[in-house]
């Protein structure tokens, strides 16, 4: 489907994605308003997309100091928190689609009491300005695989039974659940349930490469889900245009483990394979091959259905 990509998750691939939406816009005919409540990696990405498309898109960030950096992305940029239940509701005013990116700011695992605030608190405000929006007929809410907790590497799919042991998966979990409550036949709940992202600027081999020529405890059999910002992207439009409604799971085909990726990219870049020491236990962590074939029976195709390394 894409001989034009290259190998590296690069402006190529973010030229082709564009083009493939530009077709899809044209064919609608339709320019919306559409409001990105976080416009960090993944909203930043959408916005690009939306605005080349010519809808009026508001994006937000929580920083007076990216506003100028977000400025030529969006046709307004807003400073704002989710848990400023008046941002939230003049933010969805007047809106057709608004898509939910949030996710706690730096480079630290958030506390448990900012993970409240970012998602819960967010989700609630929203939920009652929803309510009071009738103009809004499409949310996309991005949400996580790690909802599904450690399922020792069995295959899960959306109709699994979720009982997150972590308390930030479970707030995630809860986050979606309310923002659900607001789903109805003219205002329509999408809910993505995310990968780990990986892309331009959040290349695999600087998350995994650190394990290169180390020896590390366990089998490395633990499986991680990954999916490519391009794919991301290009799913939250194939679920505004074909008017998606539910929760489906949003990872790549790739379903390998995390030896099998370090071999991937030990093998690209050059780098010491790693050692693995059977004979001590595992670092914790979650295994779970998640399926995406919800999302594929709706027609999507994959701009990346395996890991770029
Ligand atoms: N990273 C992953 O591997 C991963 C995996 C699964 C799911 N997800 C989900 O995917 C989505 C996109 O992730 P991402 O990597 O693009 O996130 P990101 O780069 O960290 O961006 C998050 C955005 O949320 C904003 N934000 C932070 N706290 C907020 C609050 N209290 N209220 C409103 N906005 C707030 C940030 O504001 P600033 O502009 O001020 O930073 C930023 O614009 C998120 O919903 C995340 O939970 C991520």
């Amino acid at each position: 489907m894409n001989n034009s990509i290259n190998n590296n998750g690069s402006e190529l691939d973010m030229a082709y994605l564009q083009q493939l939406l530009r077709q899809q816009a044209q064919r609608r005919q339709l320019y919306e308003n559409i409001a990105i409540l976080g416009c960090g990696y993944v909203g930043r990405a959408l916005a690009a997309c939306w605005q080349e498309q010519g809808h009026f898109v508001t994006g937000t960030t929580t920083r007076q100091e990216r506003v100028a950096l977000l400025q030529p992305l969006l046709s307004r940029v807003v400073a704002m928190t989710g848990d400023d239940a008046s941002a939230v509701q003049s933010l969805v005013q007047g809106q057709d689609t608004v898509v939910i990116s949030v996710a706690p700011t730096g480079f630290q695992v958030a506390d448990e009491a900012t993970y409240e605030k970012t998602y819960l608190t967010t989700a609630e405000n929203l939920l009652q300005a929803l309510k009071q929006t009738p103009s809004v007929k499409q949310v996309i809410y991005l949400s996580s695989y790690s909802v599904y907790g450690d399922r020792q590497g069995e295959w899960v799919d959306e109709t699994a039974s979720i009982s997150p042991t972590e308390s930030r998966s479970q707030m995630l979990y809860e986050a979606e659940q309310i923002v659900s409550q607001a789903d109805s036949e003219h205002q329509r709940i999408c809910i993505l349930r995310l990968g780990g992202i990986y892309g331009p600027g959040r290349e695999l081999v600087g998350m995994l490469g650190g394990m290169a020529g180390m020896t590390l405890p366990g089998r490395g059999d633990r499986v991680i889900n990954w999916i490519h910002r391009d794919d991301i992207v290009g799913v939250i439009e194939f679920a505004r245009l074909n008017e998606l409604q539910g929760i489906y799971n949003l990872v790549d085909d790739s379903q390998l483990t995390v030896k099998e990726q370090l071999e991937r990219i030990c093998s690209r870049y050059g780098l010491p394979p790693a050692n693995w020491d059977q004979s001590k236990l595992s670092l914790p962590g979650k295994s779970v091959r998640v399926s995406n074939q919800k999302l594929k029976a709706t027609g999507y195709q994959f701009i990346h259905p395996q890991i770029v390394v």
